[in-house]
Parts: C-alpha cells; structure tokens; sequence
C-alpha cells in the first residue's frame, strides 16, 4: 500500500497567548513548526499578539476559561491537539474573608477545575494516538505559603498535585505532563492584580524573563520531567522552601501590601 507523505504540522493548543509566557510560549512554538490553536479572553490584546507571532496556520478564539462554558466552548472548537500548554491564569489578591465567593470561584475554576476539564477532554485522544504532550503552568506558589493569596496559591497547588499524578498514570501510554513552577516572572500579571508595587520591592535577582520560563519548561517537558522549576535561583531556594525560617525570610522580600 502506497503512503501518502503530508506536510501536516502537530498542532498545539495554548491558553492564555496575549501576554507573558504565553505570548513567548506561542512565537517559540511558532518557530519550531507548530500549527497553533490560541485562546485569550481580550479582543484587541489578542489581535495584537497573534499579529506579533506571525504563524499563518495558526488561529486564536476568544474565550473566558474561568467559566466552564468558556472551557466548553474551546474544546468544541478545537480536535485532538498534539500539544497542550495550559497556561491562562490571573494572580489575585486579597486578604482571607475580602473576596467575594463568586470571584474566588471564577479564580479558583480559571487555574485548577477549568484546567483539568479542558486535559480530561483531550486525554483519552491521546490515549488512543499512543503519544501526546502537556504542559501546566503552575507556580512557585504551589509549594510555599502566599499570605493574601491563598486562593492563588492553593488552586496551583491543587493542579500541580493533579499534573504529578497524571504524569504517573500515563507515562506508560506515551504521554507526557510536566508541570511548571516559575517564580516571579516579568509579564502583565503584578499590574493587572494591582501589586505594581513588587517590582520595585522584589530584588532584580528574584525576576525571571518569560523566555527563560519557556525555554526551561520546554526542555523539560521533552525529557518527560514532571516538573520543572525555572532559574538558578528558585532551584537554588527549592529545598528550603518548606521550612519555617526561610518561609519567614521569604514572605518578608515578597510581602503584598495593601492595595490602598
Ligand atoms: N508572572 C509571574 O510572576 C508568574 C509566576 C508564576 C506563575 N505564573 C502563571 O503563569 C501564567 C501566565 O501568566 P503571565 O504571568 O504570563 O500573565 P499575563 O501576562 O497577565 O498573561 C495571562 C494570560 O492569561 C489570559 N487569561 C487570563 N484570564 C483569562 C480568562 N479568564 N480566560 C481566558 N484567558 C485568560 C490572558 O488573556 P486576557 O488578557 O485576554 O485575559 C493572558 O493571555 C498564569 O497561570 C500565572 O498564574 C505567573
């Protein structure tokens, strides 16, 4: 039988492209071959970044994945990619009692349950293929208290802790899942929640560049690690992460102050 050879590229779908990691999520998978399928909420933010990746077989769908009918919406539109980067997320802050129920659970569906709806669809896919890829952005958060983000922190530790054990489960059926745990990386997110302040307050040692997150995290995703820590520095900290004089030390550099 004659087999028909086609250019056809693997297709990867990433959430959360207009800015930050996503943003050079998407260009560096735009360089190495990808067709990609992107998704962001805002309009104009969205137009602008997928004019700046420059990928003609690429297209992006707007999308609020903070709803479940937002996830809904994406996996209908999109079969059967090769490649997930799920990475949409906003941080929050907010003193324990301030945040109203709706806002956390728009927060909490947006990095954790929306996350695991939009794998959970596209995983027995790629059981049945033999082969697949997936990327969590989680964060250093996962792992170290955040006082005044606690529901941030916990969603990421919620998902990180599904990403470990999904990778488990599957990596006898060729699929890899490697969950990312960056620190303070410079994008949108700080302003966007109101904590321009910690550009300033963080020491410029303690601020990775999204490139850097991608490059690390794409690394690890292609040796099958389940988990990646981007930077010296936060690799460095990692195992005194848990301790209680570090915690103290820690929580004193990255102190969230009032908004007011
Ligand atoms: N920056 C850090 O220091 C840091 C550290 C650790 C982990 N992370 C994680 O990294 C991921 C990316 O964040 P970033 O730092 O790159 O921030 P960013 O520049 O603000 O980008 C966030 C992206 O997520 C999208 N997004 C947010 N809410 C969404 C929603 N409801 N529906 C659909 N898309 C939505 C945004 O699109 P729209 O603008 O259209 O809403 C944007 O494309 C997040 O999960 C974040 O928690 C960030």
């Amino acid at each position: 039988m004659n087999t028909i050879k086609t250019n056809q590229k693997s297709k990867a779908l990433v959430t959360g492209f207009s800015s930050g990691i996503g943003l050079a999520y998407s260009k560096y998978l735009a360089l190495n071959n990808w067709q990609l399928e992107l998704v962001a909420q805002n309009p104009e933010k969205s137009e602008m970044a997928f004019n700046a990746i420059k990928n003609k077989d690429s297209t992006y769908h707007l999308a609020d994945l903070s709803k479940p009918e937002g996830v809904q919406e994406i996996t209908n539109k999109v079969k059967d990619p090769d490649l997930i980067i799920a990475n949409a997320g906003i941080t929050m802050f907010g003193e324990a009692g301030s945040i109203d129920k709706e806002a956390r659970k728009d927060l909490f569906y947006l990095l954790c349950n929306g996350v695991i709806d939009l794998i959970e669809s596209y995983v027995p896919n790629m059981v049945k293929k033999g082969k697949g890829r997936i990327v969590i952005i989680s964060s250093i958060g996962a792992i170290t208290p955040m006082p005044k983000s606690s529901i941030y922190a916990s969603a990421k530790s919620a998902i990180y802790s599904y990403g470990q054990s999904l990778s488990q489960e599957l990596s006898s059926k060729n699929i890899s899942i490697t969950v990312s745990l960056p620190g303070y990386v410079k994008t949108e997110a700080h302003s966007r929640a109101g904590l321009e302040h910690l550009r300033e307050k963080i020491p410029s040692w303690m601020w990775i560049d999204a490139e850097k997150v991608v490059s690390e995290t794409e690394e690890a995703s292609l040796k099958r690690k389940s988990t990646v820590i981007p930077g010296k520095v936060y690799k460095l900290v990692r195992p005194f992460l848990g301790m209680s004089l570090s915690t103290s030390i820690w929580n004193k550099i990255t102190k969230r102050n009032n908004k007011k």
